[in-house]
């Protein structure tokens, strides 16, 4: 199946139902979220050498922290325990890591750990992995919007970022391009495809400025049984879209 494929350059999955694969075998939903780690620690590699340039994960958002502090501190650990697993399998198949989000609200050696990751594989050239952690789309925005205002106060917004006599917007505003670069996901192609484990037929706060022209796959499979093969069919079901971009 694969040989055939247009592979697209960035996707980004809501990885859902880890609380619901937890449920069913009568297991605590933390042991969902063990399994979801399992699940995308073997994606990763398989999603890089199909040629995937960008792989976007929402492993946590900024309504996530509404859960049980037991949940919560359960998603901590389980960070704290791949972090180190995933700079050696960043290491080994040359990707590089990026974190989206507000890090600023997670305990400092998760902090150290983030800029760890993104410091020991910025010079990595292979597949990008975003990994959206305390993110939420709405915030993504206000802290743009925030660090924008303060950029044009202490006048360092370049002049690139705004309208020259060709563009769509009036002379002078802030241009689209110019203000995505102030959002963390600067330099990352939006996604072509947005995949949603678990059935959920919503985007839940996630690359809500980003997805605006992303083809959604929702597929019933749980997130810890998602693999390679649903992948591809995600991919396969990208494939027979068609992507007008408000254009006929
Ligand atoms: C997704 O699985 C993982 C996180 C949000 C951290 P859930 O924990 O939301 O699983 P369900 O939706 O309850 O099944
Ligand atoms: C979205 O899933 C967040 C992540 C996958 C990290 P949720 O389970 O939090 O979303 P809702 O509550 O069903 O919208
Ligand atoms: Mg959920």
């Amino acid at each position: 199946m694969e040989s055939n494929l247009h592979i697209p350059e960035s996707v980004a999955i809501i990885m859902d139902g880890n609380g619901r694969w937890a449920k069913k075998r009568g297991l605590p939903r933390t042991m969902g979220h063990k399994q979801g780690c399992t699940a995308i620690e073997k994606l990763l590699p398989e999603a890089s050498d199909l040629g995937i340039r960008y792989l976007t994960v929402y492993a946590f958002s900024t309504e996530n922290w509404k859960r049980s502090k037991d949940e919560v501190d359960g998603l901590m650990q389980l960070f704290r325990f791949y972090a180190g697993r995933l700079l050696k399998a960043a290491t080994e198949k040359n990707v590089r890591i990026r974190m989206i989000g507000d890090r600023r609200r997670f305990q400092p050696d998760i902090i150290e750990s983030i800029n760890r990751l993104e410091e020991e594989t910025k010079n990595n050239t292979g597949l990008t992995f975003v990994v959206a952690a305390n993110y939420g789309g709405r915030d993504e925005i206000r802290r743009a919007v925030m660090r924008y205002a303060e950029d044009y106060k202490a006048g360092r917004v370049s002049a690139d970022a705004f309208a020259g006599p060709d563009a769509k917007v009036p002379e002078g505003e802030l241009t689209e391009e110019g203000f995505a670069a102030y959002l963390d996901t600067a330099e990352i192609p939006d996604p072509d495809l947005v995949i949603r484990t678990s059935g959920e037929l919503r985007l839940s706060n996630f690359l809500i400025w980003e997805a605006a022209y992303s083809e959604i796959v929702v597929t019933d499979v749980l997130w810890p049984d998602f693999d390679k093969d649903e992948l591809l069919a995600c991919i396969a079901e990208f494939n027979k879209r068609s992507r007008r971009f408000g254009g006929v």
